[in-house]
Order: C-alpha cells, then structure tokens, then sequence
C-alpha cells in the first residue's frame, strides 16, 4: 500500500461475534456492509465463546456467515476468566488494524469485552441491540447490557421503549438511534430456505410422526442459568413438560448447559417419554423451521422471543421479565415464568384455539442492517477518511 493510500484508508469496521445468539444478528450487517457503496472494508472476528459445531460452526454455514478473519478461541470459563481472556486477546487486534469503528451486538460476555477494550483506545464502538432492559441484575446479560450501553459511543435501538431505558441512565439522545431489528433482517432473508420440520426430526434420527398430520406441535428450548443450573428449578420444569407433552407433543433442543446439568442431577428419566423428541442445540435453518410450523413455542431465550412474534406463534416466556417488552405489548408472547398451573392454562388456551394474534412491531422489516450501516458509514468510515486525507 502506498502512502497516500494509508493516509486515506480510515481502517476497517470491525466486527465482533462471541457466542450463537449473535451470529443471526451479524449475518445482515456484513452483507449490508459488503453491499454499500463499493463496500466498505470489514473484519470478522469470533471471540471463540461458543465454539463447537452445534453452536457455532454450523450456525456459520446457515447463516452464510464468511469464515472468521480472526478467532481469539477462549472457550468456556468463568465469567470473570472469559470477559478478561477476549479482552486480553482482542486487545492486540485493535492496536493492529486501528478500526475505524467496533460492531457488537447484543449482551453476551464478549459484547461486553470488546468493548470495554476499544473505548478505552478511544475507538469508536457501535452496539447493536442497545437499551434493552429486563431490570435484573441477577441476569449476566442485564450487567453486560448496562455497561456496554453507557460507554459505546452510538446505540442503535430495536424497539422505542429502549431509547426510554437509555434516557433514564442519562445517556443523550444524539447517540441514540431507532433502527429495528437486524435478527428480523435475517429472519425475512431465510424464512424461504427454512428446513421443514419432519426433516429436521428425521436428521436427529426421531420419527417425523411424532408431530402429527396435520403438525400440531411445541418447541421448547431452556437454558437460562437461573431454570436450569439448580436441581430444584430443573427438576420441576422437566416435569412439567412431561405434563405438557400429554396434551401436545414436544420437540426439545437442549442447550449444552441444560444436557450437562440433566446429567448431572440425573433428570433424564423425565424426558424420555415417546412424545418428547429430544434433540441437539439446532442450526439457524432447522430452528427457524421448527417455530414457523409450532403450535407454541415455550422458552427462556431473549431472541426467540422475538422471532416469535415475527412469525405470529404464540410464545410462552418462561421468566418473571422480559427485557423485549414490546414482544408481550404487540406481539405474541406471554410470561409465564416457572409457575405450572398458569402454563398449562396458557396452552390450553391456545390449544383451544385462543392465544395472542399480535401484530410485527415498527421497523422489523427486514432492513435494520442497510439503516445501521449508511449511518456507520456517515458517522465513522467517512469522518476518518476525510480527517487523515
Ligand atoms: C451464553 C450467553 C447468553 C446466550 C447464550 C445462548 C453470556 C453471559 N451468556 O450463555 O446470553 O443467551 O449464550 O447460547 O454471554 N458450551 C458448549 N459448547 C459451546 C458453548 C458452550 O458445550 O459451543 C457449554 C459450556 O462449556 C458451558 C455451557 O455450555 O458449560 C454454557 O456456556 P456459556 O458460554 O457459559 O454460556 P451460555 O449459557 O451458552
């Protein structure tokens, strides 16, 4: 490169995934970032929090996600060793290519991590996801949602009470800017290409019937440490869904820490019934598949919530908050936390033909990523070019 080329070249945005629920939310963005103008030049970096297959790998070859340019590969730890090994690591990759701005998203440990490292090299960083709030400081997600918030430098917004959330902790609104949803942009771009959910059963090796003809089924997914790392959470929430699976069938996807914590207190016995299918943690395609044909879907995740009312099926959060408020107001999700008598009167609800229409919430049309990155671009890539030309 010569060096009025260098003197012109503001850097690249880099951008940061961590752990599974931010790789639907990344997919959009690096094609908006691709398509834009020329393009403008991006990296890639996976801080290696979820790292096999099933959590990582294949949700890549889904999503059509470019193989990572850099992989820092911490792994599991605890939550102290992980924040502290992907800024460790991740601090040498921003005083090497000297972004022009940071990309994270959502609330997991490395969205915190990364940064946490670049706005002390004052470079800029972008949150993606920002201001939501469940208002439990018990959530690890809450901690990384607060703090992330306050010292990245622009938050782009999913739903307007964020903006609301942000204000009350005295963030000032030029950095704040509603955008919608860039886990609906990846939603809308793949909902054609779903894998139908018989295939899905037939792949895990269960027996497509299960499901009956015509489908009439729940998918369930649990992994919130506060439902399944304590024997007398688990315990009677895989009870229930023993009770649950009387009335409807269920497809489970179990998430590594909820396999291991079954195991553990030797829970399996409640799941093995014929009307459960129990399977691996899904790719994005086969999930995708799975809740657009369910009947209801009962879980404790923050995305699926969303990707709920995106497609109209009834969702049954089992959690006493939600940080996706707007889910429960316009869309289709109820709260229903640990309690059995008001699940079981939820579905049968819905299984009586009831259970909430709702309507898709502003902005979650399926270009969140195009609005983030021709600001970006205004903001960051274009500012840097012209102050070092
Ligand atoms: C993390 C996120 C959470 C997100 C969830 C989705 C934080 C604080 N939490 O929680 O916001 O909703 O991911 O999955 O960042 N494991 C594997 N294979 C993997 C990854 C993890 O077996 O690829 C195991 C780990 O060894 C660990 C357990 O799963 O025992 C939990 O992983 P961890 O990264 O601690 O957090 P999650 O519960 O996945």
């Amino acid at each position: 490169m010569n060096a009025r080329a260098e003197r012109m070249d503001p850097g690249p945005v880099v951008c940061v995934v961590g752990a599974r629920p931010n790789f639907m939310k990344m997919a959009p963005i690096l094609r908006a970032l691709t398509a834009h103008g020329g393009g403008l030049p991006h990296v890639l970096v996976h801080t290696g929090q979820h790292y096999d297959a099933d959590m990582s790998d294949k949700l890549f070859v889904d999503l059509r996600l470019p193989r990572p340019d850099i992989n820092l590969e911490v792994g599991s730890a605890t939550h102290a060793v992980q924040t502290a090994e992907v800024m460790r690591r991740f601090e040498p990759i921003v005083d090497d290519l000297k972004p022009s701005c940071v990309v994270v998203v959502g609330d997991v440990n490395s969205t915190l991590a990364c940064t946490l490292v670049a706005v002390k090299k004052r470079t800029p960083v972008a949150h993606v996801e920002a201001g939501l709030r469940s208002f439990d400081r018990g959530m690890p997600e809450e901690i990384n949602r607060v703090l992330t918030d306050q010292v990245a430098d622009v938050l782009y917004t999913t739903e307007r009470t964020a903006a609301d959330n942000l204000r009350r902790e005295g963030v000032a609104a030029e950095r704040i800017m509603f955008v919608g949803n860039v886990m609906i942009d990846s939603l809308l771009a793949n909902r054609g290409i779903a894998v139908p959910a018989p295939e899905t059963l037939r792949r895990a090796g269960c027996d497509p019937a299960l499901l009956g003809d015509p489908a009439r089924y729940g998918v369930v997914t649990l992994h919130r440490p506060s439902n399944v790392d304590q024997r007398e959470t688990l315990e009677p929430l895989l009870a229930l869904l023993r009770e649950v699976s009387a009335r409807l069938p269920l497809v489970i996807a179990l998430h590594p820490r909820t396999r291991a914590n079954v195991e553990r207190f030797r829970l399996g016995f409640l799941l093995a019934a014929p009307p459960i299918a129990l399977l691996p943690p899904q790719g994005y395609l086969e999930m995708l598949g799975l809740m657009s044909g369910a009947t209801l879907v009962l879980t404790d995740s923050g995305g699926m919530q969303e990707e709920t009312t995106a497609l109209g099926v009834p969702c049954l959060t089992a959690r006493e908050n939600t940080e996706r408020p707007i889910t429960i107001e316009h869309g289709t999700n109820t709260l229903v936390g640990r309690d059995p008598v008001v699940i079981l009167r939820v579905i049968d609800e819905i299984l009586a033909g009831g259970g909430k229409r709702g309507r898709v919430p502003e902005l979650w049309d399926g270009r969140a990523s195009e609005r983030i990155v021709a600001d970006l671009a205004q903001r960051f890539v274009h500012r840097a070019a012209m102050a070092e030309g």
